[in-house]
C-alpha cells in the first residue's frame, strides 16, 4: 500500500492534480486526498482550484456537481460505477409530469441527483441548508425531490406546503429505531446524532440533525464523550483523529454505502495515471443544472 500511495502522490505531482474525497470514503482515500468534505463543499472546493485535473472521490453525482460547476477544469471519477441509488430513484419524465402537475409548485432537488434532474428543477439545496432554501423560496408550495426523509425534516421546520417524491437512500434506511434505543440504553450519556436521511422516526430520537460536514464542529464543541453515529460509517475516521478523547459508536453495523466504497487506492491511481473517467455533462444541461445550484448557492 505504501508504495501505491508514493505513485500517487508522485502522479499529482506530475500532473498537477488534486484529489477530493467525500467523508464517505474510506480512510485510506480520505487519508490521501488533498480536502475532504460533504457533497456541497468538494463542489465548491474544486471551482476555487487552479489545478487542470481533479479527483473526486465520491459518488457519481458528486462528480458530476464538481463538474457542473467547474466546466473549465477535467473532473475524473476513479469508479464508473460507483453511484448513489437515491439519485437514481427520479427520471426526467417523472419530474417534468410533476411539473405538469403542480405548475404551481416550486421544485425544489436535492444534490443526490443527476444533471439532468438538476436541470428540470427551480433549485437544489444539501442537507445542510434545505430548510433555509426553502423556507427564503416566494413560493408558498414546494415539490421536494428525491428524498422523501430530507423533505419530511424540511416540512418540519417550514409552515410551507410539501410535498415530495418517494425516494429513499437504501443505506440510511437500514437504521431503525430499535438500534438507537438499545445503544441508547447502553451508552445513556451518549449524544445520538443524525444525517435528516434517516427516517423520521429515527430522527425523532437524535440530539442533533446535520450534513455530513455539520458532524465535525458537533463533535468537537459538544461536551458529551460518547456520540452514537447515525451516518454512514466512513464519517468516523476523521471524527477520531479530530477527537481522540472521544468515542464514536456507529448507530448501526448496517450503514455501510457499497458505493461508496467502491473506491480503493488502486482505483485512485489508476484514475490519475490514465485520467479515468472523465465526466462529461452536455452544454445545455450543465447550464440549466449550474442554474438551479446557483440559486442555492445565492440564498445560502
Ligand atoms: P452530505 O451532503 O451531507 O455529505 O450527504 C451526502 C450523502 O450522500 C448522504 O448520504
Ligand atoms: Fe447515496 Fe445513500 Fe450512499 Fe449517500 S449513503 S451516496 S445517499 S446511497
Amino acid at each position: 500500500m505504501e508504495n501505491l500511495v508514493e505513485k500517487i502522490l508522485s502522479l499529482k505531482k506530475e500532473k498537477d492534480a488534486v484529489i477530493v474525497a467525500h467523508n464517505y470514503q474510506r480512510g485510506e482515500v480520505q487519508d490521501i486526498a488533498d480536502y475532504t468534505g460533504d457533497s456541497l463543499q468538494l463542489a465548491r472546493i474544486v471551482r476555487e482550484l487552479p489545478n487542470k485535473i481533479v479527483v473526486v472521490a465520491g459518488v457519481y453525482f458528486m462528480g458530476e456537481t464538481a463538474a457542473i460547476l467547474s466546466p473549465d477544469k477535467k473532473i475524473l471519477i476513479p469508479r464508473i460505477d460507483a453511484s448513489c441509488p437515491l439519485a437514481e430513484m427520479i427520471t426526467v419524465e417523472d419530474i417534468r409530469k410533476i411539473r405538469r402537475e403542480y405548475p404551481d409548485h416550486a421544485i425544489v432537488t436535492y444534490v443526490n441527483s443527476t444533471a439532468e434532474i438538476k436541470a428540470e428543477s427551480d433549485i437544489c439545496c444539501t442537507s445542510a441548508n434545505a430548510v433555509n432554501v426553502v423556507n427564503s423560496l416566494p413560493q408558498e408550495k414546494i415539490y421536494f425531490t428525491p428524498d422523501r426523509n430530507l423533505a419530511q425534516w424540511v416540512k418540519k421546520h417550514s409552515s410551507k406546503e410539501i410535498k415530495w417524491w418517494d425516494g429513499y437512500c437504501p443505506v440510511h434506511r437500514r437504521l431503525k429505531k430499535e438500534d438507537v434505543i438499545s445503544l441508547k440504553r447502553q451508552y445513556p450519556d451518549a449524544k445520538f446524532v443524525a444525517h435528516p436521511e434517516c427516517e423520521p422516526e429515527v430522527l425523532e430520537l437524535a440530539d442533533h440533525v446535520c450534513s455530513t460536514s455539520g458532524l465535525y464542529p458537533y463533535a468537537r464543541e459538544t461536551d458529551a464523550r460518547v456520540f452514537i453515529i447515525g451516518t454512514e460509517e466512513g464519517v468516523i475516521h476523521r471524527l477520531k483523529k479530530e477527537n481522540p478523547d472521544k468515542e464514536f459508536i456507529p448507530a448501526s453495523e448496517k450503514l455501510v454505502c457499497p458505493n461508496m466504497k467502491k473506491i480503493t487506492l488502486r482505483d485512485i491511481y489508476l484514475s490519475l495515471k490514465e485520467e479515468k473517467f472523465e465526466i462529461k455533462i452536455p452544454e445545455d444541461i450543465r447550464l440549466r443544472a449550474l442554474n438551479a445550484v446557483e440559486k442555492m448557492a445565492q440564498i445560502s
